[in-house]
């Protein structure tokens, strides 16, 4: 009998525990969420552009950017500036400007866009990067009492305008670990070339010349100069 019973004791724990630790893999808490490990500041600068992303609102299709894209670059009072270049669904370039505010833990940022984009101040956490293809990053805007996260924003990024399926397997796999739906992220489109103010100041000064031309030939011609 005393076997029995110690049998049947040792049945429940090991029930108890099998349902405690598939608890444990499910784990929304925020606060247990891990950033890259020894996050490299210095290798993540550069290019990023974005190839799915997630907001806790909806974006009418309209109003979603194409060719969305952050250039971090550090500047000599170590302040981590932004330069996000966008089009508008109607193809105009978009230009705003952000900052990359360090916290104590390497890794969890948050960035604070200018009033030009919004003024909006957001954490932004990497989750993951290999600095040379990809990263992904999240941020919580709303943490429920319970731990878990409210408003969940978070981003695929690529050092090129397109990102394999193989990583973008992966990048699914971390973003389950963070209790989001990875086919709930919306793909960012890269028609053209991203937008750069040279090429655009470039097209100003163009125009602009033939401004000048074309008063120049009709002058020419009232005159029957030419
Ligand atoms: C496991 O999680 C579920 C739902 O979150 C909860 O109802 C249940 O009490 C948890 N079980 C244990 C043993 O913590
Ligand atoms: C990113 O910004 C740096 C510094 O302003 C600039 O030198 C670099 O050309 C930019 N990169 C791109 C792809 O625009
Ligand atoms: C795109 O931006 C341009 C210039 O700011 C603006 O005139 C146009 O209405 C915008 N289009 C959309 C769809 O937002
Ligand atoms: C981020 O840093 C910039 C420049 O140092 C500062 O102006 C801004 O207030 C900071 N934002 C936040 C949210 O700390
Ligand atoms: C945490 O709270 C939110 C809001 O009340 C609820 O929707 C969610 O299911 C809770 N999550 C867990 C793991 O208890
Ligand atoms: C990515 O995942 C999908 C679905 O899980 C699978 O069918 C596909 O073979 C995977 N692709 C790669 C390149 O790993």
């Amino acid at each position: 009998m005393e076997v029995m019973y110690v049998l049947s004791s040792v049945v429940f724990l090991v029930l108890i525990q099998l349902v405690v630790s598939k608890n444990e893999t499910i784990n929304c808490q925020v606060n247990t969420f891990q950033t890259k490990q020894n996050f490299d500041l210095k290798q993540y600068l550069g290019t990023w552009y974005e190839m799915k992303w997630l907001v806790p609102f909806d974006v009418p299709v309209a109003d979603r950017y194409l060719d969305y894209r952050h250039n971090y670059t550090m500047n000599t009072d170590n302040q981590v500036l932004v330069s996000i270049t966008a089009r508008n669904s109607s193809k105009h370039c978009l230009y705003f400007n952000a900052y990359l505010n360090l916290t104590a833990t390497p890794g969890k940022m948050v960035l604070s866009l200018q009033p030009d984009g919004g003024g909006d101040t957001y954490t932004y956490w990497v989750i993951d990067t290999d600095y040379v293809n990809y990263a992904l990053t999240y941020a919580c805007g709303e943490m429920l009492p319970n731990g878990t996260c409210g408003k969940v924003r978070s981003w695929i990024w690529s050092r090129k305008t397109s990102i394999s399926q193989t990583l973008l397997n992966s990048t699914e796999v971390l973003l389950n670990g963070l209790c989001v739906d990875a086919s709930s992220l919306i793909t960012t489109s890269h028609v053209e070339d991203a937008c750069s103010k040279q090429n655009d100041d470039a097209v100003i000064t163009t125009s602009s010349c033939w401004c000048l031309i074309i008063p120049i030939v009709v002058y020419l011609s009232i005159f029957h100069l030419i």
